[in-house]
């Protein structure tokens, strides 16, 4: 048992000053100084990319900074690795997994502590099972059998594991980097109860989260970074939503956040259409034409069909009756979608969009070959360099060279990437669905003026999204479906409200 007699409320923790860190071109960090003071519960909230998780990982021994102090417990603090941070008082629950797929439960939660159940060379299993189901079922995690392979498990119980495998050593200082995105209400409701307890015990969290509403409630203080400066930080009473969000993005977002005019022009040819499409169990009977230089809107509730929809007019998913037409002629499948000019944002992005293991370069590339390419095989590399750093500078994509692996890249920047590819290869048509999804407000800025531009270019945009302000912010159309058939047509106006919009979905 932790003895915590001399935690002393308000106790400076963990200090960090003047710190800085670059890749490459790209600073992360820019003289960044942080207080953390015991029963504390400090939020970092700021855009993709503003350095939230360069810092917390430089703290929990996971990265060097190029320059800077850490002082922890009143000692100089420059941890050597992640263990050796965490077995001294610093632990991180990391935004990617931190977990390995191949072996057990039980074996990554003591991973590197193995040797306390081997005796002369074997491990006892039976007894390192028991402990570590003691240490789940400690946190309130009874559905996992610690001798699972850890690869069987879902994402969400993989975040639990390395939740109970920090957990288990006592940290005095918890990191949790993006983790509730993970967790069902359940998880939240563990990992919330490991945060309070933290607090009351005068420990101390560093707790990093996209959503606003919830590191309000979580935290007692909350520190704004913007492109890796720290901007200011608010105490709880301070709390105001506005003026955490404008620091955010160090600008007004009103005004110029989505169109201005309130027309619906665009032009008279029809680029793609369906007509009596089906498939069946997801979408019934749907005709829809869009024209040039049109921002076509479609919405409703998640499983409405508007995402089957989508799929079809990118020839990925087949139609059971009825038929999609580009340019009068049938989508056949995605190559053919491809050469048609169509290009296609999912919204599943980290799966179907991008190769998340390869480079920018390889992704953003992928879809102009024929463009750098003489037949099938020459590339002409010289060209396609040129063609990717055409599209990383015109898009601003966040990237230390075009040589980085996507994965590593923030949210934002990655959707960057897919629109890069698509715009690069002259993409006539582009069906977007959910395209601003987990993206920071500035990207999302930059996406809604870059349709804007290429509905100027005379592009048809069909944009699908969960988000009504957006829909009725960009479309020039809108079409509400609800249940697998289109319900309602509203052309862009002043008056449109939501309310009545919404009457169709539900
Ligand atoms: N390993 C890395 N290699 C290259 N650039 C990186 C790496 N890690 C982070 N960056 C860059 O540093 C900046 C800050 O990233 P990060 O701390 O992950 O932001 P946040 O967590 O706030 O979204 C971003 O521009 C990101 O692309
Ligand atoms: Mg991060």
């Amino acid at each position: 048992m932790s003895d915590f007699s001399n935690r002393t409320k308000g106790e400076l923790i963990l200090e960090i000053k003047n710190m800085n860190k670059s890749f490459g071109p790209v600073t992360a960090l820019k003289n960044v100084d942080l207080n953390l003071y015991r029963g504390d519960v400090l939020g970092l909230i700021g855009e993709n990319g503003s350095g939230k998780s360069t810092v917390s990982s430089i703290a929990a021994g996971m990265q060097k900074a190029d320059s800077g102090e850490m002082t922890f417990l009143g000692k100089k603090w420059s941890p050597t690795s992640m263990i050796n941070a965490l077995e001294n008082g610093i632990g991180m629950i990391v935004q990617e997994s931190g977990t390995i797929a191949g072996i057990t439960v039980a074996e990554n939660i003591f991973l590197g502590n193995l040797n306390q159940f081997s005796r002369f060379g074997f491990i006892n299993k039976k007894e390192l099972y028991k402990r570590a189901n003691d240490v789940l079922r400690q946190i309130g995690i009874d559905n996992i059998d610690s001798s699972m392979i850890m690869g069987s498990l879902d994402f969400q119980s993989r975040k639990l594991v390395e939740i109970a495998k920090v957990i288990m050593k006592e940290p005095e200082v918890l990191i949790v980097d993006e983790t509730t995105t993970a967790l069902s209400q359940n998880g939240r409701k563990i990992l919330y109860g490991i945060v309070d307890r933290f607090r009351k015990e005068n420990r101390a969290v560093i707790f990093i989260s996209h959503d606003l509403d919830e590191i309000m409630e979580v935290c007692d203080t909350l520190t704004v970074l913007r492109d890796g400066n720290i901007i200011r930080t608010f105490k709880k009473e301070e709390f105001d939503p506005d003026q955490i969000r404008l620091s955010m993005i160090g600008r007004e977002l009103e005004g110029d956040y989505y169109r201005s005019d309130y027309e619906h022009v665009y032009g008279e040819k029809v680029t793609i259409s369906l007509q009596n499409a089906t498939v069946n169990g997801h979408m019934y009977n749907i005709n829809l034409e869009a024209h040039e230089g049109e921002i076509l809107g479609i919405g409703g509730l998640s499983h409405c069909g508007m995402h089957t929809l989508g799929k079809v007019l990118f020839g990925a998913v087949k139609l059971d009756e009825g038929e999609a037409l580009v340019d009068g002629e049938k989508i056949k499948n995605e190559i053919f979608a491809t050469k048609k000019k169509i290009g296609y944002v999912s919204k599943d992005r980290d799966n179907e969009s991008l190769v998340l293991s390869a480079s920018v370069k390889d992704n953003i590339s992928i879809a102009g070959l024929d463009i750098f390419s003489i037949g099938n095989f020459l590339v002409l590399y010289s060209k396609e360099n040129e063609y990717v750093k055409k599209q990383i500078d015109s898009l601003s994509i966040k990237c230390s060279d075009s040589g980085q692996i996507v994965q590593t890249l923030s949210g934002g920047n990655k959707q960057k990437v897919v629109f890069g590819k698509w715009i690069g290869c002259g993409s006539e048509i582009l069906v977007l669905d959910c395209p601003t999804r987990g993206v920071d407000v500035g990207v999302k800025q930059a996406m809604y003026q870059l349709m804007v531009q290429l509905k100027q270019e005379g592009k048809t945009i069909i944009i699908i999204s969960e988000e009504l302000p957006e829909l009725m912010g960009m479309s020039d159309r809108l079409i509400i479906m609800k249940n697998g058939r289109i319900e309602k047509e509203f052309l862009r106006s002043k008056d449109l409200s939501d309310a009545e919009i919404i009457g169709y979905m539900i």
